[in-house]
């Protein structure tokens, strides 16, 4: 039932394109616009909606993380995103006109179930993003997409993250779209975008010699550092918890930008820092600080293990050792940035011995609060 691999973790990271592919699938229209008429909301609805709130837990959070860029982009509607375990004991103000997304793999995460009941409660619109059809989430909530994943059994959670960004950007741009503002004009390429992501992240998942060696090296070390700006910032957060979860290692994850404010101190001679690096192209600015940022770890002893595009020269002189991915859009980096990352845990794990599907004192599904 692994279908010839080690783990469902390795066979379910190479279901990604075919995930992030079925989850598009006939939501996308010829003509460039999001066919989303299976989520209950009307357009009215849409346009009323002032404010957005995302709640989730663990990979599903940092999913949310991601979308807050895209969605705030698009639809210049405020969105922030909280952990679901938090958000009810704060009080947010909530009413008619707010959006709660709630995502969960399961449907049946138990902080995210109370935090989407809390909304209720205050009378905000709750849509759900699931990979779980009838589980408990959807049905309390006033509308859901379903993310088409396929079934997740790995404990740590890889495809269920690709397709709850593909859903939130689904989401994302169908605002955009019903609201007609100013960046709806972007929508069109952004589906052409989101078509190519499928082949994309096959031809990172292609690409990954060298992956085992490296992770023989790391499996060895006591802690790994990640570091990302934009976007890049909550993929080194999913970086560092699969390699928590996995590999019982201490790994955490930072914006690059907040080094110099305290966490630069940790690093000494070899200490490995993951790099996630945006696209040259996109947002330059981006790129070029982050550059600076990988020459001030390496010049306290980081190892440097950079995570680049196709033809970024710039990062060569301050890596020991480049992953490259695909060319792609800043905002839909995450696609191909992720799996490296994905694949590196497992790695690490398999390397130090560990039951990779079953990781020590974790639940697939978390039902208690
Ligand atoms: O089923 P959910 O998406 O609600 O689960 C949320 C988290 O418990 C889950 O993503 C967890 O963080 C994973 N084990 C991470 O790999």
């Amino acid at each position: 039932e692994k279908g010839g691999h080690d783990w469902f973790m390795e066979k379910e990271i190479l279901e990604q394109p075919q995930a992030v592919h079925d989850t598009l699938l006939g939501r996308l229209s010829e003509t460039g616009s999001i066919l989303l008429d299976e989520v209950r909301l009307t357009d009215q609805d849409l346009r009323d909606v002032d404010k957005i709130f995302v709640v989730a837990c663990g990979t599903a959070y940092h999913a949310g993380m991601v979308a807050k860029y895209a969605i705030e982009h698009w639809t210049r509607i405020p969105c922030e995103v909280e952990l679901a375990s938090e958000f009810r004991y704060r009080d947010p103000v909530l009413d008619r006109s707010t959006l709660v997304i709630a995502i969960s793999q399961s449907g049946e995460t138990m902080d995210t179930l109370m935090a989407l009941r809390h909304a209720k409660e205050q009378k905000a619109r709750v849509l759900a993003i699931c990979n779980t059809n009838g589980s408990t989430i959807p049905r309390e909530s006033d509308a859901v997409l379903y993310t088409h994943g396929g079934p997740e059994i790995a404990v740590a959670s890889t495809k269920a993250f690709l397709t709850q960004l593909a859903a939130c950007y689904l989401v994302g741009l169908h605002l955009a779209q019903v609201r007609g503002i100013k960046y709806a004009d972007e929508v069109a390429s952004v589906v052409e975008q989101l078509r190519a992501m499928p082949e994309a992240i096959a031809t990172v998942l292609a690409d990954l010699d060298g992956m085992r060696t490296l992770a023989r090296d790391l499996s060895t070390r006591n802690t790994v550092l990640f570091i990302g700006r934009h976007v890049g910032y909550p993929v080194a957060l999913e970086g560092a918890l699969k390699l928590k979860e996995l590999a019982y290692m201490h790994a955490e994850g930072f914006a690059a930008g907040e080094l110099k404010h305290g966490p630069i101190a940790l690093i000494d001679e070899g200490t490995p820092v993951v790099c996630v690096v945006p696209s040259p192209a996109g947002r330059g600015v981006l790129h070029d600080k982050i550059v600076s940022n990988i020459q001030e770890v390496r010049a306290r002893g980081a190892r440097t293990i950079v995570i680049a595009e196709e033809g970024d020269d710039a990062v060569v002189p301050y890596a020991d050792h480049v992953i490259r991915v695909p060319r792609t859009p800043t905002l839909l980096a995450p696609f191909v940035t992720t799996v490296p990352l994905q694949v590196l845990a497992c790695e690490i794990a398999t390397a130090r011995g560990h039951d990779v599907d079953q990781p020590r004192n974790l639940a697939k599904s978390v039902t208690v609060e």
